[in-house]
């Protein structure tokens, strides 16, 4: 962060911000080459995929995807997990037939349907491997008859993936790479090699892998951000090392949900979501008032999403375990204080 905002007032020696230079410049070519090499190396990603630095999003994505890959009179098949998935869902029936292949929305999105036939007469087979507002995250990968593209945007460099299991992968940049802005596209190139329909450039997956992410002006800024930011994830010790951090934050607070009498979790506990912890009070009433608690003892954003209420504690990568441990405190000291009569038991 401090190096990024250092950047914005003098870059490189000729004194220009980086909010100034030229993306055609030899200094930040540099930059987009890095950044791939970081992408490449921190995910082991094969030569035979594209790495690309879109915007617009991952909600771009779920336009992107069925005006690329699914043909006229065909279909797209769409796990529904959430509600980002649903998005994406409405988005492809814009451009042809979608089979939702299995929902868990009738039990609120609470785990990752498991049981399902994926068409394989389908275009491609849609998930989300981690659904941000629900809390729940997929562990196992589908195999897929069919191409696998899949919607990282809340737990990419989170925890090791074997990125062949994947056709296309895309994320945000936002939450574990850097600030919004830049949309991550990883692509096996036969996949794309692949697409059968015209689309507009601008829209048009092949056509950033032609330019080297270079079509139009690509957002400066933010895939500078994100190259300092996979600097520091590779310095820390990489993915891995990471992993076992985000393990440790998520047992932390998924412990003191289960152990704590106000509380419990809302996704089933074998989809429980190491990114994004949502859990809730068994006496709802209270909920404010834990929130009045802890936001006077510093801390922010931890309001659940409004389809879901409650609370949503966010572990991204850059979030250190004592902040976690910080909350676990808090919502000890809330039982203390307001419920001396559950505590003898807890
Ligand atoms: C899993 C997932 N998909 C899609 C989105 C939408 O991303 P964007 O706001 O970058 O379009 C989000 C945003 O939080 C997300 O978490």
């Amino acid at each position: 962060m401090i190096r990024a905002a250092e950047a914005v007032k003098h870059w490189d020696a000729s004194g220009l911000s980086v909010l100034e230079v030229s993306h055609r410049s030899a200094e930040f070519e540099l930059v987009v080459k890095e950044t791939e090499k970081l992408v490449r190396e921190l995910l082991n990603v094969p030569d035979s995929y594209s790495v690309l630095f879109l915007q617009g999003g991952a909600s771009m994505q779920f336009a992107m995807v069925p005006m690329n890959f699914l043909r006229k009179g065909q279909k797209a098949a769409y796990l529904d997990a959430g509600y980002f998935g649903q998005k994406a869902i409405k988005e492809a029936g814009i451009s042809g037939e979608v089979i939702v292949v299995a929902s868990s929305k009738e039990d609120e999105y609470k785990y990752i349907p498991r049981e399902y036939i994926i068409p394989a007469d389908a275009d491609y087979f849609h998930i989300t491997s981690n659904n941000t507002i629900e809390g729940t995250e997929i562990f196992r990968f589908p195999k897929s008859p069919v191409p696998l593209v899949c919607d990282m945007s809340s737990d990419i460099f989170s925890r090791i993936i074997d990125i062949t299991d994947f056709d296309l992968i895309y994320a945000g940049a936002q939450k574990n790479m850097g600030p919004a802005g830049m949309t991550l596209v990883i692509a096996r190139n036969n996949f794309l090699d692949d697409i059968k329909n015209k689309v507009h450039a601008i829209l048009d997956y092949r056509v950033y892998r032609d330019n080297g992410s270079m079509y139009n002006t690509p957002p400066v800024f933010a895939i500078y951000a994100a190259m300092l930011n996979l600097q520091w994830l590779k310095s820390k010790g990489g993915v891995k090392f990471i992993q076992m951090e985000n393990l440790a934050k998520a047992q932390l607070l998924y412990d003191e949900i289960d152990n704590n009498p106000l509380f419990y979790g809302l996704a089933e506990r074998q989809d429980r979501s190491l990114m994004n912890v949502t859990f809730r009070m068994h006496d709802p009433t209270a909920e404010a008032g834990f929130l009045e608690f802890a936001s006077k003892q510093g801390m922010v954003g931890i309001r659940g999403y409004r389809t879901v209420g409650g609370f949503r504690a966010s572990l991204y990568n850059a979030l250190p375990y004592e902040s976690v441990q910080a909350l676990v405190n808090c919502m000890k000291d809330y039982a203390r204080i307001n419920h001396a009569d559950l505590i003898q038991t807890y």
